[in-house]
């Protein structure tokens, strides 16, 4: 019933019409309602309008707002001539009013609940707005620090990638794509965009297909089976050809292979770009090009409007291929109920009540305590006392309110924002022993900085220090040759720290860093990503200890800038590092070791573990059969802790070769103090399998290792013998 309804709709449409369905704009009448002046956004509203009701516009993006939303759905229903809904889709990337962690920050609290949560409190927020699509989640695995798109992301493992996507699209969807509270998800951006040569944004990308589809593509697969129904282009070139003509993606792997049926849009103007790229000879041959490797929709660059009725009249696109096109958007339109409800998530009431609620306030605060890592506690200094001790916080970030939101945090208030200082009042029992000291701004020098902060650092027991990258420092066309502190930072951090204070350093930042001089040697390391609005309370919670931090590292923090791309499941090579004081004739670098500093996987609690007995069940697995691997793990320290279990896996000879070690379960146990745990994993062949350079499932009989273990640097493995298949009898 419903795809007849669309097929009647599509034998009534122009091509005009046609191309409007395809075409998405930037709602900056909207977008730019609160600073512009009234004059201005009223003309630019009445432009918008007179280009709704001639059925040019299939969606907007990123504007918000109930009354402004129905006025203008309004329009399309009421005064276009077909009365299609328009699609209202936003970058909800890590909350609307309410901001949580940046993703990456999420990923560290290796918990996919907790991120379907997160996404879903996302969602009843912007539909509340009026929103019924996000570009969210982004998917691209990122093994080079230098990329600033890193912080959108689940790091640098395709595993974990794959279970975050998952859920990020079953937060943001809910239960059926039609409640009023379901957003549509968007998986981004197709594909291999995590690898951009030297980790610098839009840049080319040079991947074999067989890393393509072993690595990038299954979190795409992963958010698609999980029910995302839109899928967004890149603005890279892969291999040559970029991603949003490139055929063999869009059709040959999307369609043919995955069989996807939702709708492709394209990355913002991406499609004029291939002119750029040096593929399409000009804008009418982009246009072409684009729809034609199957880009549906055209983002910000009214491309199609302007030449697909043309390309089809001309018979250089098939009507067929439109149509294909428009029905992919109609009937996403039609699973989000827009044809019998548009006005759906444009609720008055809603919009008043659904924003910033308390419980979606603690989700915030629960999800950014849970995203901090604590790298590094030498001598127990944390927790800190909550009184009785003198304490000077110093550091650009100490009294930030704006920075913590992190990048595409485009609705945030900042007046919202928990800034370290007012955490750290709220919870101490003396907040006269706080002294506040900014030292230094965060890329500039302040006039008597460094003097006021080492004053204030003499004066104090200990001293927190916070320090790190500015939001702009940070997500799209934020890629950065050196991905250390801002030298003036570390000039601070030289200064306090010679003191002799205790100094605990707490950072801010979108991606690993590599830490030197003083801050590396620094006694207590939190790795605090951009923690969102409710920043200070969560670092506050966990400084003083009211609860103890639990993050693992989604990302390798590397010795040094230069040895990016840097991640923990690379290949051995034929002359591994062994050891430091080697032969020369090795595969390192000659000023620093291999090892991570801090690697993936890490993260201390205020507990203590220790793992015991890792066992097998068996130590051969039948090609169709199943095992189980098997680890105690044992709180020996004083305080509570949750452990992350990581199951990790390495084929000792196969062809290709296979990486060190690879990511396949991880697990998660509350233990407290004394207390232990068995955590068991329960593994075929499949577990034991990649992807070869077609996307088929490859699996070759021989040992493996498999580590239960609280890294992808610790523990000793066990080993284990796959069986091949047993011949069928004749
Ligand atoms: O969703 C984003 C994308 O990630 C980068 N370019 C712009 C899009 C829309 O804002």
């Amino acid at each position: 019933k419903d795809a007849a309804a669309i097929e009647r709709l599509l034998r009534r449409m122009t091509l005009e019409e046609k191309a409007g369905q395809l075409s998405l704009f930037f709602d900056d009448a909207r977008e730019d309602a609160v600073n512009a002046n009234p004059a201005q956004v009223e003309r630019a509203m009445a432009d918008l309008s007179a280009e709704i009701a001639a059925g040019r516009v299939g969606g907007l993006f990123n504007g918000i707002g109930v009354a402004s939303g129905r006025a203008l759905q309004r329009i399309a229903v009421e005064r276009s001539r077909l009365g299609i809904p328009l699609l209202f889709a936003a970058d909800v990337i890590h909350g609307l009013r309410t901001v949580f962690p940046v993703p990456l920050g999420e990923a560290a609290a290796f918990d996919a609940d907790l991120a379907e949560r997160t996404a879903r409190a996302a969602a009843e927020e912007a539909t509340a707005v009026g929103i019924h699509w996000t570009f969210a989640p982004m998917v691209d695995v990122a093994r080079d620090q230098r990329w600033g798109r890193v912080v959108e992301g689940a790091g640098e493992d395709s595993w974990w990638g794959q279970q975050l996507a998952a859920a990020r699209v079953r937060g943001f969807q809910g239960r059926s794509l039609r409640d009023d509270d379901s957003l549509l998800a968007t998986v981004k951006h197709f594909a291999g965009y995590g690898a951009v040569a030297g980790g610098m944004d839009y840049n080319s990308v040079e991947l074999s297909d067989a890393t393509l589809h072993d690595v990038h593509l299954p979190p795409f697969r992963a958010g698609l089976e999980a029910g995302a129904l839109a899928v967004m282009t890149a603005f890279h070139d892969l291999n040559g050809i970029p991603a949003t003509a490139h055929h063999g993606l869009l059709t040959g792997v999307l369609r043919r292979q995955w069989g996807f049926e939702g709708l492709v849009v394209s990355d913002f103007a991406s499609d004029v770009e291939l002119v750029t790229h040096g593929l399409a000879a000009d804008d009418k041959d982009a246009a072409r090009r684009a729809i034609l490797a199957g880009c549906d929709m055209s983002m910000a660059s009214a491309l199609y409007n302007r030449h697909l009725p043309a390309l089809v009249r001309e018979g250089a696109v098939p009507m067929a291929v439109l149509d294909r096109s428009v029905r992919r958007v109609l009937r996403v339109k039609q699973a989000l109920g827009l044809f019998e409800r548009p006005y759906r998530s444009l609720d008055p009431a809603r919009e008043r009540s659904a924003l910033r609620r308390p419980q979606t306030v603690a989700l915030a605060r629960e999800a950014a305590r849970r995203s901090v890592v604590l790298l590094k506690n030498e001598g127990h200094l944390l927790p800190l006392p909550a009184q009785g001790q003198r304490i000077a916080l110093i550091g650009p970030f100490a009294q930030d309110r704006v920075h913590l939101m992190g990048p595409w945090a485009l609705w945030n208030e900042p007046a919202q924002g928990v800034s370290l200082e007012d955490g750290l009042r709220a919870a101490l029992a003396d907040p006269a022993a706080l002294q506040v000291v900014p030292g230094c701004g965060i890329e500039t020098p302040l006039d008597g900085g460094i003097a006021a902060a080492v004053a204030a650092a003499r004066a104090a027991d200990v001293v927190i220090l916070s320090v790190g990258e500015s939001d702009a420092l940070s997500g799209e066309s934020a890629s950065r040759t050196d991905i250390g502190l801002p030298p003036v930072q570390q000039a601070l951090a030289e200064a306090v720290a010679a003191t002799g204070r205790p100094m605990v350093v707490v950072l801010q930042h979108g991606r690993a860093l590599a830490l030197s001089g003083a801050v590396r040697a620094a006694p207590a390391i939190l790795a605090g990503w951009y923690l969102g609005q409710q920043s200070g309370h969560a670092l506050a919670d966990l400084l003083l200890g009211r609860h103890a931090p639990s993050g693992r590292l989604p990302v390798s923090f590397p010795q040094a800038s230069g040895q990016q791309p840097f991640f923990y499941n690379h290949r051995n090579t034929g002359r591994p590092q062994e050891r430091a004081d080697e032969t020369r004739f090795r595969s390192r670098y000659l000023e620093v070791t291999n090892e991570a500093l801090y690697p993936f996987g890490h993260g201390l609690g205020y507990g203590e573990i220790v793992y015991e007995a890792l066992s097998l069940d068996t130590d051969t697995l039948a090609w169709d059969g199943r095992c189980q691997v098997r680890v105690r793990v044992r709180n020996v320290g004083p305080r509570a802790m949750r452990e992350v279990v990581q199951l990790y896996i390495h084929q000792r000879v196969a062809s290709p070769v296979r990486p060190v070690r690879e990511l396949r379960g991880v697990q998660a146990v509350e233990l407290a103090a004394g207390e232990a745990a068995s955590v068991a994993f329960t593994l075929s062949r499949h577990d034991l399998a990649h992807r070869d350079g077609q996307g088929r499932e490859r699996v070759e009989a021989g040992w493996f290792d498999l580590w239960l273990a609280p890294s992808a640097a610790a523990g000793t493995p066990v080993a284990l013998r796959l069986l091949g298949p047993t011949p069928s009898p004749r």
